[in-house]
């Protein structure tokens, strides 16, 4: 695999600001789950970064579990169809759950995985998502904590990908053209 750091065009958000706002989210979080039953859910892969971070933030010994989906059709995303590869393994029934992300782009995969989740019968379903792109939006997703809006670029790193790879880099950028010739 190519050198991450070397493929980077600007950094948008760093390791540091991350960070920090996890932090916040986290304490909001905490209040707002105080004494309930609380489950994690990811969305894998690109949420893995923001739950183990998250995660660690929340004072609570609150349970994860995953989800993965996948478009169908064409191939690209954003057909709004959703199709499950991995289920949650646990029963959301009467439970309070928090869907963890790590962007909402088009709104697609979130708003299909929150209605699929809420047709469960948990006592609640919200949002939380360290990314949101207001420009690209196709759908609205109702989302109760949003790290960072940012503008209607590609970006990678901490968790995002290109082509699956520059998952790993601690903040989140833009590619060098380079990258995508
Ligand atoms: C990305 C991202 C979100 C979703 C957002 O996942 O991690 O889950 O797309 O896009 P949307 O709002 O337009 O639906 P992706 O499908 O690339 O899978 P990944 O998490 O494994 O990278
Ligand atoms: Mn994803
Ligand atoms: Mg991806």
């Amino acid at each position: 695999a190519a050198h991450m750091g070397a493929d980077l065009e600007k950094v948008l958000i760093t390791e540091e600001e991350i960070h920090a706002k996890l932090d916040e989210l986290a304490a909001m979080i905490a209040r707002e789950y105080d004494g309930k039953d609380l489950l994690l859910v990811g969305v894998l892969k690109g949420a893995v970064m923001v739950m183990a971070d998250l995660m660690r933030a929340l004072p609570m010994t609150a349970p994860v579990d995953w989800m993965a989906v996948s478009s169908y059709g064409s191939g690209t995303k954003s057909s709004g169809v959703v199709r499950i590869l991995k289920d949650l393994d646990t029963d959301i029934t009467g439970r309070h759950v928090l869907i963890v992300e790590d962007i909402i782009d088009s709104g697609l995969t979130l708003s299909w995985i929150k209605a699929n989740l809420e047709s469960r019968n948990p006592a609640s379903v919200e949002i939380c998502t360290l990314l949101r792109k207001p420009e690209a939006a196709k759908v609205d997703v109702d989302v109760k904590w949003v790290g960072f809006d940012i503008p209607n670029e590609f970006v990678v790193g901490y968790g995002l990908d290109f082509a699956d790879a520059y998952r790993g880099l601690r903040c989140v950028g833009t590619l060098a053209p380079h990258v995508y010739s």
